[in-house]
């Protein structure tokens, strides 16, 4: 498939580091010289659909298509206010589609998913043109009392419009289940015939291991991407991470050889958005005029599972 249309949203609300300050006993000069995090966006008055509902807009707009002629919408979310039905199936009323849709929970990994299932339904001859959506709203899932985390997020939405093409040239995805290192367990109704009791707990992170799984499994599969289509690290434009931590950014970077300008970042204004965090990153440099026809783009995120992915595509 080909990306032909791009879109993001953000919540109203701008939570700096010197207002998390007076929430938790951390500073400005922690939170960005460990992570690069300047500020963020957090939902407030807003629901996570509408977020979502302006960034698929604005992705059809930019591909110039109505959302009658989609065939599939794929939405990537961890939470948001309803349990059922899916958030793509109130959002594919919201904006007029009737096509089938679904949701998918792919932590920080949910755009790569997102874009490897609809290349799938693409070649198995399903479907022309699909709607990938990533909505996230972490600041509802930590507690704003843990300094170790509530530093690190941010809530948003990114959304991608894909139609027929051969621009997606591999995709890599793992997953290995060490739970323990990132997760979030939360209450359900009571029942009277259920024996063990609820859990309700903020997310928790071991940030150290998580740090060092996310540059092994970055380079991992950027490496293995790269030898599967005959490129190097230099024929790549741009390399799109996760925006999670500077650090890891920075780390890769390194690791790779390569000057930091291919990193684009944008971590310093909106944290990490989960899944939102690729596309939001992709449609701010396409608005930027920024990719040009032909770039070979590398994308690569991580997350809670532990999952991974990377895809090379071609804009
Ligand atoms: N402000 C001030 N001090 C803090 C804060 C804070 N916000 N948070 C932790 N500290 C303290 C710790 O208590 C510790 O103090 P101590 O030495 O007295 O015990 C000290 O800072 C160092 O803590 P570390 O955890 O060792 O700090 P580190 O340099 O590892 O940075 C961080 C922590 C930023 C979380 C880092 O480990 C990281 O970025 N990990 C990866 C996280 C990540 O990528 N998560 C997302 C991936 S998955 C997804 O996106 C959902």
């Amino acid at each position: 498939m080909k990306i032909i249309g791009t879109g993001c949203s953000h919540p109203s609300k701008v939570v700096t580091n010197d207002m998390l300050s007076d929430l938790v006993d951390t500073s400005n000069e922690w939170i960005m010289t460990r992570t690069g995090i300047s500020e963020r966006r957090v939902i407030s008055s807003e629901m996570m659909l509408d977020l979502a509902v302006e960034a698929a807009r604005n992705a059809l707009d930019d591909a110039g298509i109505s959302a009658s002629e989609l065939d599939f919408i794929i939405v990537a979310n961890v939470v948001n206010e309803y349990v059922t039905p899916a958030l793509s199936c109130i959002l594919q009323g919201a904006i007029g589609a009737t096509c089938p849709c679904v949701d998918l929970n792919g932590a920080c990994v949910g755009f790569i998913y997102g874009l490897d299932m609809a290349e799938a339904y693409y070649k198995a001859g399903k479907v022309k043109k699909v709607l990938v959506v990533c909505a996230e709203q972490p600041s509802r899932m930590l507690s704003w009392q843990d300094r170790s985390v509530c530093v690190l997020f941010g809530d948003g939405a990114g959304a991608a419009v894909l139609a027929e093409g051969d621009n997606i040239k591999a995709t890599r995805l793992t997953a290995s289940s060490n739970y323990d290192k990132l997760y979030q367990m939360h209450e359900l109704q009571p029942s009277p015939f259920n024996t063990k009791p609820s859990t309700d707990l903020p997310l928790v992170m071991r940030g150290q291991d998580v740090f060092k799984f996310a540059s092994k499994a970055s380079y991992a599969d950027l490496s293995a991407l790269l030898k599967e289509t005959g490129k190097t690290a230099d024929d790549v434009s741009l390399f799109l991470l996760h925006q999670a931590n500077i650090r890891i950014i920075e780390n890769i970077a390194h690791i790779f050889n390569q000057d930091k300008a291919k990193f684009p970042t944008n971590i310093q204004k909106y944290g990490n958005t989960s899944s939102a965090s690729l596309p939001i990153l992709l449609d701010e440099l396409n608005r930027e005029g920024k990719l040009h026809h032909g770039d070979l783009l590398a994308l690569s995120a991580f997350g809670a599972g532990l999952v991974s992915g990377a895809c090379l595509l071609e804009w």
